[in-house]
């Protein structure tokens, strides 16, 4: 990493640890010498404020765990011929348990062949792209995950709708600690480095990323993330082996 980067990555950090940390203290500290004057209302809404703060700082260290060991090319990637659908399905049981008041829906075609990736890693791309959607879609709504060969890749897209990704916002979304500065984004918690190591995995696993907003009836835009990734079979391996 460059010197600027690296510092530049060091004070973004330190601001995204320093604000739910100020909190937690500021919470406890608030608890601790204004216990009996509290009343048990109170005391939960606090704690509460605490627990989310702490698990907020938890997967912004594991997110910055993961950028590191990205860029140090010492992260290892065990490939193995997968079966995308019964990681799908567990992705979104785990997103529709963290968010209860949205609907899902799963559409993966029978006959998708597999894929050659690290598993692990795969299903981190898929929790970051399908929370994502979950995260950023108006209340109420259908996050839709399809899945269907498309030539020599299998293609998986995501699709939401909500408030949407303007075109210049599309192009910024992928870097390090990018938010969308809108009142949506602004009250859900995230640390801008989902996306980035999403495409940084997919990429090294050979595969690609993109992403399409599109205003629709209401004036809300429909979000589609689509992954592919190409398709495991003999032909390919071999194509790959004999390339110069
Ligand atoms: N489906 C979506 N609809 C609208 N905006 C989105 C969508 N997915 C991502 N974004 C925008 O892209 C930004 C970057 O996403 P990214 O996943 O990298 O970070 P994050 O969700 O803010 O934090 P985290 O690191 O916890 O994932 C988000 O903050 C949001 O503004
Ligand atoms: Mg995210």
């Amino acid at each position: 990493m460059e010197n600027q980067s690296y510092e530049d990555f060091i004070s973004t950090v330190s601001h995204e640890l320093r604000t739910p940390l100020t909190s937690i203290r500021g919470f406890s500290q608030t608890m601790l010498s204004s216990w009996d004057k509290l009343d048990d209302e109170s005391k939960k809404r606090f704690l509460k404020i605490i627990e989310e703060q702490s698990n907020r700082l938890i997967s912004l260290v594991e997110n910055m765990l993961s950028v590191t060991k990205l860029q140090s090319s010492k992260e290892t990637f065990v490939y193995k011929e997968t079966d995308i659908k019964p990681i799908i399905q567990t992705v979104v049981a785990i997103v529709k348990n963290q968010y209860k008041d949205k609907n899902f829906e799963i559409k993966i075609h029978d006959k998708t062949p597999t894929i050659t990736v690290d598993r692990d890693k795969f299903q981190q791309v898929m929790v970051n792209v399908i929370e994502n959607a979950a995260k950023y879609s108006s209340p109420d709504m259908t996050v839709r995950v399809c899945a269907d060969c498309c030539g020599d890749f299998v293609s998986i897209k995501i699709a939401d709708v909500g408030a949407g990704i303007s075109d210049e916002d599309k192009l910024k979304i992928f870097n390090k600690f990018s938010r969308i500065d809108s009142p949506l984004t602004r009250k859900v918690q995230g640390s801008g480095l989902g996306l980035y190591i999403t495409k940084n995995i997919v990429e090294k696993m050979k595969g690609e990323i993109s992403v399409n907003s599109e205003k629709i009836e209401g004036g809300e835009f429909l979000t589609t993330f689509e992954v592919k990734f190409p398709v495991s079979n003999i032909e390919n391996q071999v194509r790959e082996a004999c390339k110069p």
